[in-house]
């Protein structure tokens, strides 16, 4: 694992969570009729914002949206970025997931570390969570490794950012 190329990792991330998704069973029961929760999150910023909140907004201003739009390949085998829940997704939509209160859309089934976090997710505990999943959150249900290049994981927020102004697909 350790001497793949960087250029590769994104695909065998995308393999691996593929390969993950098709072993993983059919979704949870309830997943299919779950609403997305963007209008009825609390808008509220993070009380204790971290330290770098500054260096992960100068990251997400100057990110690559196109780039993350390609990145956000590895996340969309598990997640929707549409309000109306897709059927097959093992992972709550990440439609409006900036300012969200964490573990919040309905019917689905969250692990008690994410349930239990009482994160509102901003861009900078976005930006932690996907450095490294199982650290951020110990316990928590997300079989992902993480993205390691910071300039990547804010092309991703930022591409999340941008799905998540859009409307409703007609
Ligand atoms: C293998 C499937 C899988 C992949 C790949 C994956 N996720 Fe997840 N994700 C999940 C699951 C399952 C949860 C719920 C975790 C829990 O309850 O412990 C989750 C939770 C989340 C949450 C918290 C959502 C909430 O409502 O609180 C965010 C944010 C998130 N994922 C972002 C991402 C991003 C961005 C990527 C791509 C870089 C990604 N995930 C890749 C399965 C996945």
């Amino acid at each position: 694992m350790r001497q793949i190329k960087p250029a590769l990792a994104p695909a065998l991330g995308l393999a691996i969570a593929l390969a993950v998704t098709a072993c993983g069973g059919p979704p949870p029961a309830g997943q299919a009729e779950a609403p997305a929760a963007d209008a009825a999150a609390p808008a509220a910023e993070a009380p204790a914002a971290s330290a770098d909140a500054g260096d992960v907004a100068a990251r997400i201003a100057a990110a690559d949206v196109n780039k993350g739009k390609v990145l956000f390949l590895q996340c969309r085998a598990c997640h929707s970025l549409v309000p109306e829940t897709e059927s097959g997704k093992i992972g709550p939509t990440l439609h409006g997931v900036i300012g969200r209160a964490a573990g919040s859309v309905p019917g689905f089934t969250y692990s008690e570390a994410v349930a239990n976090s009482g994160i509102t997710w901003s861009a900078a505990e976005i930006d932690k969570w996907l450095e490294r999943p199982s650290d951020f959150l110990p316990g928590n249900k997300m079989v992902f490794v993480g993205v390691q290049a910071p300039a990547d994981r804010a092309a991703i927020i930022a591409f999340i950012q941008q799905e998540s102004a859009k409307p409703a697909a007609p």
